[in-house]
């Protein structure tokens, strides 16, 4: 079979490893040859594509990024953007296109699944939210990053006395704080699931220093609200085209708070990108490689319109319909876990 592959969407720690687990077995199991799409379904639409042999992706499991780069890039946005597509696989005699990417990217993907095409989708977020699987690859590697970074913070805090509040990504769902949160020890976790109670933040962090410890850290998701504003905080109107705007700054706006309110010296560091960057962890070379090969096991399979999916211990299929627009919140037992660290 002639077998694309392409990587929409945010950039994910394990995105390689996707495509190389897809690219080996397909080429060495299946006898299939592989392209890549560049840039996402900019690359579709453009047919700028790339071979992907052994020499391809040779070296690359260990690396972040993608070899293929990506782009949030919207084929329902360009009125022709069906026909390119279509003109596309045809251009290329497609069999088939695995589409690594997060609610977005595979809302594209069923939209051609419904008008034909043979799409098969990878799960990709860093913030873990999305519905169907149990697990993304590269949540792993983001919460050991903020982890590092609370660690990193604790003893600049405690020499100083100061609050610190550090914002980590999480647009609809506060995975990465919570999961962080808890491993880091911090003394307040504030999610997008419950809105942020400041009255209550600032009793914990006094209550703390009443027991004689004179710093605290605050670990913040971008996407928590404070409850008199029922706004995002956001640095910029612009949106992308699925119409998200960027988040960031909520980690600032909390401190400022903080600091009038306590009046403990508080600053505040948003960890932002540095989350997404650099090698994947262990966990997430090993996840993500085992989402590449069901992937290209679920062409040949004819699962088409459906989705790789992490259901407990066990890679399946399920179809993009039923996993897509469910954001998957934080489990409350977790977070309600993480409470008995608050204060
Ligand atoms: O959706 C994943 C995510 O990492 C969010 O947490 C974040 O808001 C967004 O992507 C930022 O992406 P970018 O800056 O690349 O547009």
């Amino acid at each position: 079979m002639r077998v694309g592959i392409l990587t929409g969407g945010g950039d994910c720690p394990g995105l390689n490893a996707v495509i190389r687990a897809a690219v080996r077995k397909g080429t060495m199991v299946y006898n299939d040859n592989m392209i890549g799409f560049l840039e996402g379904w900019r690359g579709v639409l453009e047919n700028n594509t790339q071979v992907l042999d052994l020499d391809a992706i040779a070296g690359i499991v260990h690396r972040g990024g993608t070899i293929l780069r990506t782009s949030r890039t919207n084929v329902a946005k360009y009125p022709d953007g069906l026909d390119r597509v279509k003109a596309t696989f045809k251009a290329n005699n497609l069999d088939a296109l695995i589409a690594i990417g997060g609610d977005d990217t595979l809302g594209v993907a069923l939209k051609l699944h419904k008008a034909g095409l043979k799409v098969v989708g990878v799960p990709k977020t860093i913030d873990n939210d999305l519905g169907g699987t149990d697990f993304c690859f590269g949540f792993d590697t983001a919460v050991n990053i903020a982890t590092e970074a609370i660690d990193r913070l604790h003893t600049t805090a405690e020499a100083h006395n100061r609050v610190m509040v550090v914002e980590v990504m999480g647009r609809d769902a506060g995975w990465i704080a919570t999961y962080s949160g808890i491993a880091g020890g911090a003394d307040v976790i504030l999610v997008p699931e419950y809105e942020i109670d400041l009255e209550n933040v600032c009793d914990m962090l006094k209550r703390r220093a009443a027991r004689g410890k004179f710093f605290s850290i605050v670990v913040v998701a971008e996407g928590a609200k404070m409850a008199a504003q029922s706004d995002q905080v956001t640095t910029s109107a612009k949106v992308d085209e699925f119409g998200h705007v960027r988040l960031g700054g909520i980690g600032t706006r909390l401190s400022e708070e903080i600091e009038k309110r306590t009046g403990f010296e508080t600053r505040a560091v948003i960890l932002g990108h540095i989350q997404r960057g650099g090698s994947p962890t262990a966990f997430d070379r090993v996840l993500a490689t085992r989402y590449g090969i069901q992937a290209i096991d679920m062409v040949h399979n004819g699962e088409f319109g459906q989705m790789a999916s992490l259901q407990g211990q066990k890679l399946t299929a399920v179809p993009l319909e039923q996993a897509l627009g469910k954001n998957r919140k934080v489990d409350p037992d977790l977070y309600k876990l993480s409470e008995v660290f608050s204060g």
